[in-house]
């Protein structure tokens, strides 16, 4: 038994140092960062603070602009960074690399094997059963829900009008947690009102705890991060996610399952429809219903990924209006051709003729992607930027520095909505500009996202004068799982005049 055990061993230790020295010498010619360690790589270059990480890799990428890519190594892992729509395209553009990346292992405790998560065919089934959720008239139905939130984001405005600086950050996130909250899962947990969110806390908290065992391979093996590491911390947190959502799980569907015993209920009390609700209902071609924990992973991806990214998207965009009073002017304008002084909600209509804000909304999410970086694994030997690469290695795409090169946005820095008018983005590299993604696994929320943005900030501004109060300097881009601000996003507000 024991020899066997050893011979297994031995035998298992083999195969790993030779894919690992296999991969080493194919990649050789690509170039990289510092002097690798074996096993390590190059962690131990890497700075343990989010913020500063972010910095470092965006810093490589300038430093490295002129090669098609780069590589590091975190532990025994290889990653290439792309940063250039060419080699982008490649990898996006080939279904065959359509896996997550090794690191992605570290968001599973929390979200399952949900569609952001999974792979192969139960990505594909998944896709499939949930692309009609999203549906334009579903949308349509959600569009009240974020009109009412809006009316309380302002309500809560106001009262900072004429106050000096505050920090609008958690204002508008959890406007955004509300909206998703009531979309997703068909519960008003009024998070505006509530001030102090412990579910939000609890998201970041992850965040930071699963970004930082993403850069730490020694923390990797379970054992070692339980005793060593923030396992503890780690499971303390997915606890509140979890029972969270359980909950509402549970309530919803015995919510549904009374409505449909009684047909009385149904006139008096039918509820809006919620993400939720499609996830208990659907069915495979083969009559197949999702088990419980597979609507939990989708509600837990859909919580995750549904407000924190809008959150962030949004308040960057309030930074940059606050600080480009030529581009709020022009919004102002655009609203007043399209509500004059009605106070009246946001219509269907008006989100077709909001079309410079559109501009706006997508210029903050170039300077300021919400997902900074992503990643996929290379599935099958390929050629990348003049490169071989071989299968298993890693690819991560940074939108923060593709959005930046010269080639497609001139001045790249510069904050300017007129580049994504029709005229001025015909022509551009298709993936020169990815804030959701690209190819088969593109974001399934993208229409959601852009409708609460442009509700959400046209309620704003309808209301309000935006003044920032921090120099792009300050702000401090933090890419965790999402970009925010080390400090949140300052300003004051002004009532405008009608
Ligand atoms: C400004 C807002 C948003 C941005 C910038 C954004 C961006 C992205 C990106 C870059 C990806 C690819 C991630 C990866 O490959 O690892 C993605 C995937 C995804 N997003 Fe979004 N997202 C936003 C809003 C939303 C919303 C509102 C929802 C849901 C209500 C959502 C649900 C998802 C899901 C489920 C996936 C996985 C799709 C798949 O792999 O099939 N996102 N998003």
């Amino acid at each position: 038994m024991a020899t066997a055990c050893m011979l297994l061993l031995t035998w298992l230790t083999y195969q790993l140092l030779s894919g690992y020295l296999h991969s080493w010498k194919e990649l050789k010619p690509i170039p990289g960062i510092g002097v690798p360690y074996p096993l390590l790589g190059n962690a131990l270059q890497f700075k343990s603070n989010a913020g500063d990480f972010f910095c470092q890799l965006v810093g490589y990428t300038k430093e490295f602009q002129n090669s098609s890519l780069l590589k590091v190594w975190i532990g025994p892992i290889p990653f290439l960074v792309l940063y250039h729509a060419e080699t982008v395209e490649t990898v996006l553009n080939n279904p065959v690399h359509m896996d997550k990346a090794y690191a992605y292992k570290f968001l599973h405790p929390w979200l399952g094997t949900g569609l952001l998560t999974s792979t192969g065919d139960k990505w594909r089934r998944r896709r499939k059963l949930l692309t009609p959720t999203f549906h334009f008239s579903i949308l349509t139905e959600f569009l009240e829900v974020m009109n009412e939130q809006a009316e309380v984001l302002i309500e809560k405005l106001e009262k900072q009008v004429g106050k000096g600086p505050f920090n609008c950050f958690n204002y508008i996130t959890l406007c955004a947690l509300d909206i998703i909250c009531e979309t997703a899962m068909g519960k008003k947990i009024y998070a505006q009102s509530n001030y102090d969110s412990e579910y939000v806390r609890s998201v970041y908290r992850m965040s930071d705890i699963i970004t930082k065992r993403q850069r730490m391979p020694w923390y990797w093996p379970d054992i070692v991060y339980n005793y060593f590491g923030e396992g503890r911390e780690h499971d303390r947190s997915l606890k509140i996610l979890h029972s969270f959502t359980e909950s509402v799980i549970n309530e919803r569907a015995e919510y549904i399952s009374y409505i449909e015993s009684d047909s009385e209920s149904d006139q008096g009390m039918k509820k809006r429809r919620a993400f939720l609700d499609m996830l208990l209902k659907a069915q495979d071609e083969d009559g197949n219903k999702l088990t419980n924990r597979d609507i939990q992973e989708e509600v837990d991806t859909f919580m995750f990924e549904g407000h924190d990214t809008t959150a962030a998207a949004m308040n960057w965009a309030v930074h940059l209006l606050g600080s480009h009073p030529d581009v709020q002017r022009k919004v102002h304008q655009e609203l007043f051709e399209v509500f004059g002084e009605s106070e009246r909600p946001v219509n269907t209509e008006d989100l077709k003729k909001l079309r410079y804000l559109e501009c706006v909304i997508k210029e903050a999410l170039r300077l300021f992607p919400s997902v900074p970086f992503f990643a996929r694994s290379i599935c099958e030997d390929t050629h990348i930027g003049g490169y071989k690469v071989p299968k298993g290695t890693n690819a991560i795409i940074i939108p923060y520095a593709l959005h930046r090169d010269p080639r497609y946005f001139a001045d790249p820095e510069e904050f300017r909505p007129e580049r994504f008018l029709p005229e001025n983005s015909a022509g551009r590299h298709p993936y020169s500009y990815i804030p959701f993604s690209a190819g088969l696994r593109n974001c399934i929320g993208q229409r959601f996202a852009l409708m609460e943005e442009k509700v959400i900030l046209a309620s704003i501004l309808r209301y309000f004068d935006i003044k920032a109060c921090q120099k792009r300097e300050e702000l401090r881009p933090v890419g965790e799982l999402v970009l925010r601000p080390e400090q949140g996003i300052w300003i004051t507000l002004q009532r405008r005049q009608r």
